[in-house]
């Protein structure tokens, strides 16, 4: 029988879509490692902030430059949240980089071109080999251009908004509705507009638009797309 290949899927597209949610679905059913690279920028934001980088809307590039090379940034396994956990520097970050202070700062890093290569080299490595579910706004246009399967998720603003608020209020942060609308128009105009790697759906990448789709149903619709390419 054909052996099935290890293939490399990129899950692309809009801030807030549950990328993450169905990228980490995906990796569990084919049992393949899922990486988070908006974690990565998410992790370079929070250590430029304890370093007193960015000033409102000012990053001290020069010394991110320096910063950048004692950074070490890793993902690991956590049996009982049954899920890859960000590290930085050795320290358990998952859910520091998740609240509205470093989402505030975070499009300011990601535009940085030296901050792209710097992460795209280390993603490139992590998915050499395939069996791999990557999600970003880059995956199929710069980190792998040849990836196997191509997805570009959006919704619309207003339903990635009311996601997001659900979700930090859960959290127990103190938000309110208006400003995260805002934060999530922003950094679409962000994502979008930047010189480097702007988010851009390729022609060969599927497109997903879930404002009216549970999550199993897109995971139905995209393990059907991946069913094809893999034996
Ligand atoms: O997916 P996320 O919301 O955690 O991403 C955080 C930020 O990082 C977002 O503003 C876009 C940016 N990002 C990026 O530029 N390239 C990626 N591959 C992943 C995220």
């Amino acid at each position: 029988m054909e052996k099935c290949k290890a293939l490399i899927i990129a899950v692309d597209g809009h801030s807030s879509t549950g990328k993450s949610t169905v990228a980490k679905l995906l990796a569990t059913r084919l049992g393949y490692v899922y990486i988070d690279t908006g974690a990565m920028y998410r992790a370079v934001t929070l250590a430029a902030m304890r370093n007193g980088l960015i000033n409102g809307e000012y990053v001290d590039e020069e010394k991110l430059r320096i910063c950048l090379k004692d950074l070490v940034i890793d993902f690991r396994y956590n049996e009982g949240h049954a899920r890859n956990e960000i590290y930085l520097n050795g320290e358990n970050v998952e859910e520091r980089i998740r609240g509205m202070e470093v989402s505030g700062n975070v499009s300011l890093v990601a535009r940085i071109g030296f901050v792209r290569t710097y992460l795209v080299e280390q993603q490139r490595e992590m998915g050499k080999t395939g069996g791999i579910v990557m999600d970003g706004r880059d995956i199929g246009s710069v980190v792998f251009p040849n990836a196997d399967v191509k997805f570009f998720m959006t919704a619309s603003p207003q339903v990635r908004a009311m996601r997001r608020y659900k979700e930090l209020t859960a959290k127990g942060e103190a938000v309110d509705y208006a400003e995260v609308e805002e934060n999530v128009r922003k950094r679409d105009y962000i994502d979008e507009h930047r010189e480097e790697s702007p988010l851009k759906r390729t022609e060969d990448a599927v497109l997903i638009d879930n404002s009216n789709m549970t999550i199993e149903e897109e995971v139905q619709v995209m393990m059907a797309v991946i069913e094809k390419k893999k034996c």
